[in-house]
């Protein structure tokens, strides 16, 4: 025995020359790979870096821009494949050719020293060829085995096409529709953002990193972005330490439990100190807390832009105090790369830290078998992109996606077999976009071919109902977005600027069409550019025109419904009494016009519900649901904290979804009264009371009515998708335990649990009626 184990570590040892030295056996990633223990991780990473320079090391830490990015030439000076050569790096990003891919990597393990791999990363944030519906509108599931699968699904093209590291999931909190960045995120709730991030980060790493059709995951943006100033996105954030904790935290530790492997720093100020330079997030929290045993890389040039912050003296002190907060890999500024050397020459840090920081990046490619499998087998790409079970789950994935927010007179269904509509107008400007479903992401990767809605639609009814089109005002944005007309990009444009006689011409026109049809279905919303980075606005209203196109349209008396695809919710107050019909779609990817036309007519009933409180308008905005009762609140008889000319509440509530049939929810039982540290069971009966199959969700929230601290009004703690038949009924169960039970009390300045009386609630929304209580007893 003894002898054996002293062999096998010995051999293990050698193993990095043994790898090293034959890079012309390496294979392509298809072969198969069985996952090192990690004592062999270790082990190996270990040796590798005793045999690294220090400019082979601060190459790792450095992630190499595929294009020659300003600040990056700034700090280095050659472009990043004289940098690939010299001493390898870390990773590069922003390359997508799969052959480009190859040939930096066949630079990077047999023309360095070492032979070490790079790893490759891109946003793959909701499909790489195949778009799945962008993270709100998977959010809007409730379905977690649904996300899970569309992000393998993910995984695997983007694998196949060289790309082993997606930036996603983003499990940023969000709270202010007028931040473009809701679209990317699971919305406002950390309990179903925890859930969505928790299915992400297993959809794209599968169980155990390590599997040859999976990505490493990247949760971002750590921490608290989503909360910005006024929705500007980039802007500061102020957020006080419960609220992180129970808040905005949430999101990432859960995905961290799921196996992460990577975390990125965000953009802003949190608190005063930019998150990519802030020790309390990327140290106390992330390694001293959780015991993070991956890696951070920052965002986007986001080390180099702590001197811009006003943080760091000169572009040294950036990197002195990216490094130092616990920062392992420089995105794409090179200022790890410049300064470090001489961070270290100064003794400003120490070799110790270097390799600290090294250390879990090379496990990382160790743990993934880039050491074995560095390369793509190019010939195998195409059938997994064009896999037609593939578009198929992104077909799936819209009809669980959408949510039905108005349907009265159960416009919808429609029918489509023309006996009762002969004909149907599809009106507006995003009713025949395609690149505009995929949102701002879709340009980054090789999406494949959109089915537009009015595609879908036209293919749904096929002889049997005629179907006009009609464009209406062009799409613009009032100061362009700057990811417009950039090579990596190009997938992405606005629509041309018209003058305000062809806008009314575009109205016109859109109207005689409805007129001459017996249905008028209006897409309206927002193009891809209008959510996302960079992408926040002041009003959330339907911009350039589209709103007179709608109240003009519906003017004409025929039956319309309005089809939204956008990023955040839009104020629809007009349409939400006028327009009987109304379907969110979000950026529903590759596969929107046909599960669209699914759900319009029938062929799929919806059960998205909303992950946000749909704000009345811009002003509304931050709302959230989970928000503390105020001394005065709306039962107060007056000095309600309210606004004088518009309720607070939302126009559609959290968790909000209607369905072509009806659910009802009764018998509420719970635990009456359990102990500390024992758990509540609640359950309760769904009951399909239509006359449709259709899924209802199930939705429980608790109230702690008093304690160290005021507690939310609602808080999500348990939701289940349940698919009923007409007239079937199913007891839902729900357990109530510490997670669920406590809370980070600021008074405590630790996670508690108390003994008091709590409300709990289950139903179809935030604003369920169904309600019981419970005590906790010392
Ligand atoms: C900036 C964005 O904030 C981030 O989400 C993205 O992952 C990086 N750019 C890389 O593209």
């Amino acid at each position: 025995m003894r002898s054996r184990f002293a062999v096998s570590s010995w051999i293990f040892l050698l193993l990095p020359f043994v790898l090293v030295s034959q890079p012309s056996r390496l294979t392509a990633q298809s072969g198969s790979f069985n996952p090192p223990s990690e004592t062999q991780i270790r082990e190996r990473a270990a040796n590798l870096l005793r045999q690294m320079t220090l400019e082979e090391k601060i190459a790792q830490l450095s992630q190499l821009p595929g294009f020659p990015a300003p600040q990056f030439m700034e700090n280095v000076g050659h472009p990043m494949e004289e940098v690939l050569k010299q001493n390898g790096a870390g990773s590069i990003l922003w390359v997508s050719d799969p052959k480009e891919i190859n040939r930096l990597q066949h630079v990077a393990v047999e023309q360095t020293r070492l032979h070490i791999p790079v790893l490759f990363g891109l946003d793959v944030i909701h499909g790489y060829h195949t778009i799945f519906p962008d993270p709100i509108a998977m959010a809007s599931s409730w379905d977690t085995q649904m996300v899970e699968a569309a992000q393998a699904v993910a995984a695997q093209e983007s694998r196949a096409a060289g790309i082993q590291w997606t930036f996603a999931p983003m499990v940023d909190i969000a709270r202010d529709a007028r931040w473009g960045r809701m679209m990317e995120g699971a919305g406002e709730d950390p309990f179903l953002g925890s859930a969505m991030a928790r299915a992400q980060v297993l959809g794209f790493q599968g169980k155990q990193l390590g599997a040859p059709d999976r990505v490493l995951a990247c949760m971002k943006h750590f921490a608290g972005y989503g909360a910005a100033d006024g929705g500007r996105d980039y802007d500061s954030s102020y957020i006080p330490e419960e609220q992180m904790w129970n808040t905005y935290l949430p999101p990432f530790k859960a995905g961290l439990d799921a196996g992460a492997g990577s975390v990125m720093s965000a953009y802003m100020d949190l608190n005063d100190v930019p998150a990519s330079g802030n020790r309390w997030l990327l140290h106390d929290v992330l390694r001293d807390a959780w015991n993070f045993q991956g890696f951070v890389v920052s965002d986007a040039f986001a080390v180099a832009s702590l001197k811009i912050h006003g943080y760091a003296r000169d572009p040294q002190d950036a990197s002195h105090k990216a490094f130092a907060a616990g920062l392992n890999m420089d995105m794409a500024s090179g200022t790890y790369l410049k300064y470090l050397p001489l961070e270290l020459q100064q003794k400003h840090i120490a070799m110790s830290q270097i390799d600290a920081a090294v250390l879990p990046i090379l496990q990382t490619k160790i743990r993934m078998g880039l050491f074995e499998h560095p390369y793509i087998d190019e010939s195998r790409i195409e059938s997994t992109l064009n896999d037609p079970a593939h578009q198929q789950l992104a077909r799936q994935a819209v009809q669980r996606s959408v949510v039905l927010l108005r349907n009265e007179g159960s416009l919808l269904p429609l029918n489509k077999n023309g006996k009762t509509i002969h004909s149907i107008a599809v009106i507006g400007p995003l009713a025949d976009a395609s690149n505009d479903l995929l949102s701002m992401w879709g340009a980054l990767t090789k999406p494949g071919p959109t089915v537009t809605i009015l595609k879908g639609i036209q293919g749904k009814v096929g002889s049997a109902v005629t179907v006009g089109f009609a464009h209406g005002p062009n799409l613009r944005r009032d100061i362009p977005s700057p990811f417009e007309g950039i090579p990596m990009t190009a997938n992405l444009q606005e629509q041309p600027a018209q003058t305000a006689q062809e806008v009314h011409q575009a109205i016109e026109d859109a109207v005689t069409l409805a007129r001459q049809s017996d249905v008028a279905i209006l897409v309206l919303g927002e193009l891809d550019l209008m959510s996302g980075e960079y992408a926040s606005r002041s009003s959330l209203t339907l911009s350039n025109g589209q709103e007179e196109l709608l109240e003009a349209v519906s003017a004409t008396g025929k039956p319309v419904v309005l089809v939204l695809v956008n990023g955040r919710p839009l104020d629809i107050s007009w349409a939400a009494e006028h327009v009987p019909a109304i379907l969110e779609a979000w950026y529903p990817g590759s596969q929107g016009g046909n599960g669209i036309a699914d759900v319009l007519f029938g062929d799929a009933n919806p059960a998205g519900h909303l992950p946000v409180s749909w704000p009345r308008t811009a002003g509304g905005a931050p709302l959230y649901y989970n928000h503390n009762l105020t001394q005065n609140p709306d039962t107060a008889p007056d000095f309600k904290s309210r606004y004088w000319n518009m309720p607070n509440s939302p126009l559609y509530p959290f968790g909000y979804g209607l369905s072509y049939t009806t659910f009802s929810f009764d018998h509420l039982q719970v635990t009456p009264a359990a102990r500390v540290g024992s758990s509540i069971e609640v359950s309760a009966d769904v009951t399909n009371t239509g006359t449709q199959s259709g899924d209802a969700v199930a939705q429980l929230y608790i109230h702690q009515r008093a304690g160290s601290a005021s507690r939310p009004v609602r808080q999500l703690k348990g939701f289940q998708r349940v698919p009923l038949e007409p007239g079937a009924k199913r007891t839902v169960h729900f357990t109530l335990g510490k997670d669920e039970l406590q809370f980070w009390s600021p008074a405590e300045k630790t996670w508690v649990v108390e003994p008091e009386q709590f409300d709990v609630w289950v139903g179809e929304d935030s604003a369920a009626p169904l309600h019981a209580e419970f005590r906790l007893t010392d």
